[in-house]
């Protein structure tokens, strides 16, 4: 079976976040269910510069604004199908936002276009590959089902994902005359969203399933809490809404092989985490002690609860704990954490920016793994945190809610715990996880039967992949 997945991000060539990973690892994952996927990206100007050869596989003399081809290439055991068109992706900056963080003011047309090429490369566009099924991620890839609906495709059956309906791609009513769909899509059964035009709205009316990547995220999405204004559709969706948990891709990430960690280790020799652990003191600036290191590695967001850590920084370092951070974004959590680090020498490291080996080692050497999130749809360092080792701290939302059984007693009794959770997702609900966390790693023998089920937990693909095939052989059955 042929699948074309669209998206903005892939894994190991351009990442800003989990849809990367995600993206990069599935295509593998499925391959073991007889699935080709093929990605469609954006020819960023990282992803040209992994490119090597490629095959010009189409050539269109107007994408949205100046002249284009299509390259399919094989880079990283990915098959990729990459737009180059250097006047929507070629440029310095992020690769959402310019040099100065403002999102680039053309980003609708930018992923217009991811959207259009993946509908007409379902139409036929190249000789010999016809994807029967679309499956894209995202808002940034969701006008892909906009454009097979509205471009009189019924054979084509789109499948997208949400990884995080914060973001929805919504921009005003005067973009729509040059999207190139027909009138008719500007109203409530295609883009149109309170006047204006919204990609992931149109795509999740437009989608013949949608997914997310959580089943507690599927259902607080349905809530005007967690649904961001989308909640009323995806209720009315909810029979073709489908909450499928991400793996991991275990191995990039496993401790027994991992090259960027100090030492390497398995379940039973977890005692060989301290060289870790003294790599990360160093690197932080951290001292060596009897308490437990508690790791960070975010985007310093409002959504990664990154406020409530810096209100517990205090309270944290009195109990004995130390805390390193790894992360970038908003300028006052940034500051935040300078400070925090300020204020505690030897017990608060901050690293400021992205560093995917670093963000390895802390997997590797963290005693616990701190994920406060507000909302998290699926969460990916709880993922690592498990399998390294790392215990998980996380409040009880989306995918943390998921993957992580809370250390209460009973779990611990029973010998299943593999974490720590909290709620309510405030100031006070993580102060009193910490606590928590700190007497928990006091007790050696409960924390490292606790570590070592994390370990054995299955956070492969495998399960997941399963059900993406079984929903993609499922759309077609429809037909
Ligand atoms: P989100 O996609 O919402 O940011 P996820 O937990 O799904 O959250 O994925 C985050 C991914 O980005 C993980 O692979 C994590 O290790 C990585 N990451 C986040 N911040 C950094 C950083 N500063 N340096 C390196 N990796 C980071
Ligand atoms: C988003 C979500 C995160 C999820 C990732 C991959 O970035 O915020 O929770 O793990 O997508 O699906």
């Amino acid at each position: 079976m042929d699948v074309l997945s669209v998206t903005s991000e892939i894994y190991p060539l351009v990442k800003t976040g989990g849809l990367a990973d995600v993206a990069g690892a599935l295509p593998r994952a499925l391959a073991a269910h007889d699935i080709a996927m093929r990605s469609l990206v954006p020819g960023y100007p990282q992803v040209m510069a992994a490119l090597g050869k490629g095959r010009v596989v189409a050539r269109f003399d107007d994408l949205f604004g100046d002249a284009a081809q299509l390259i399919a290439a094989r880079v990283e055991g990915l098959d990729l199908i990459v737009i180059d068109a250097p006047h929507l992706y070629d440029r310095a900056g992020g690769i959402y936002v310019d040099e100065a963080g403002e999102d680039w003011a053309d980003n609708w047309t930018r992923y217009a276009a991811l959207g259009w090429v993946a509908a007409e490369l379902a139409r036929g566009l190249v000789e010999g590959y016809r994807p029967r099924i679309i499956h894209a991620h995202d808002w940034q890839g969701a006008m892909a089902a906009a454009y097979v609906a509205f471009g009189g495709d019924s054979t084509t059956k789109v499948a997208l994902t949400i990884h995080n309906i914060a973001f929805q791609g919504q921009f005003g009513a005067d973009i729509f005359p040059h999207l190139r769909l027909p009138q008719a899509a500007f109203d409530m059964t295609g883009v149109e969203y309170y006047g204006g035009v919204g990609f992931l709205k149109g795509g999740l009316r437009c989608a013949h399933a949608i997914t997310t990547v959580s089943p507690t995220y599927a259902l607080e999405i349905q809530t005007p809490e967690y649904g961001m204004g989308l909640e009323g559709l995806l209720v009315e969706r909810s029979a073709d809404l489908y909450g499928i948990l991400n793996g991991i891709d275990v191995e990039a990430w496993n401790p027994r092989t991992d090259a960027a960690l100090a030492a390497n280790y398995a379940a039973a020799s977890t005692g060989k985490r301290q060289i870790n652990t003294l790599a990360l003191a160093e690197r932080f600036g951290l001292e060596m002690d009897g308490g437990p290191l508690f790791g960070l590695v975010s985007r310093l967001t409002w959504q990664k609860g990154i406020d409530i850590v810096a209100d517990n920084v205090d309270w944290l370092v009195s109990l004995g704990g130390r805390l390193a951070v790894l992360g970038s974004g908003d300028g006052g959590l940034e500051d935040a954490m300078t400070q925090a680090a300020a204020r505690h020498p030897g017990r608060v490291g901050f690293v400021r920016g992205y560093d995917e080996n670093l963000s390895h080692l802390m997997q590797g050497g963290a005693d616990v793994m701190l994920v406060p999130s507000r909302f998290e749809p699926c969460g990916l360092t709880q993922l690592y945190g498990l399998r390294y080792g790392a215990v998980p701290l996380v409040s009880r939302v989306g995918g943390l809610a998921d993957t992580v059984i809370d250390a209460n007693e009973a779990a611990v009794e029973a010998g299943v715990a593999t974490g720590i959770q909290f709620s309510p997702v405030d100031g006070p609900g993580l102060g009193e996880a910490i606590r928590r966390t700190v007497s928990l790693f006091h007790r050696p023998a409960v924390w490292s039967r606790m570590q070592r089920k994390g370990m054995k937990t299955d956070v492969s693909w495998d399960r997941s992949a399963e059900k993406y095939a079984a929903l993609y052989t499922s759309l077609l059955g429809n037909q």
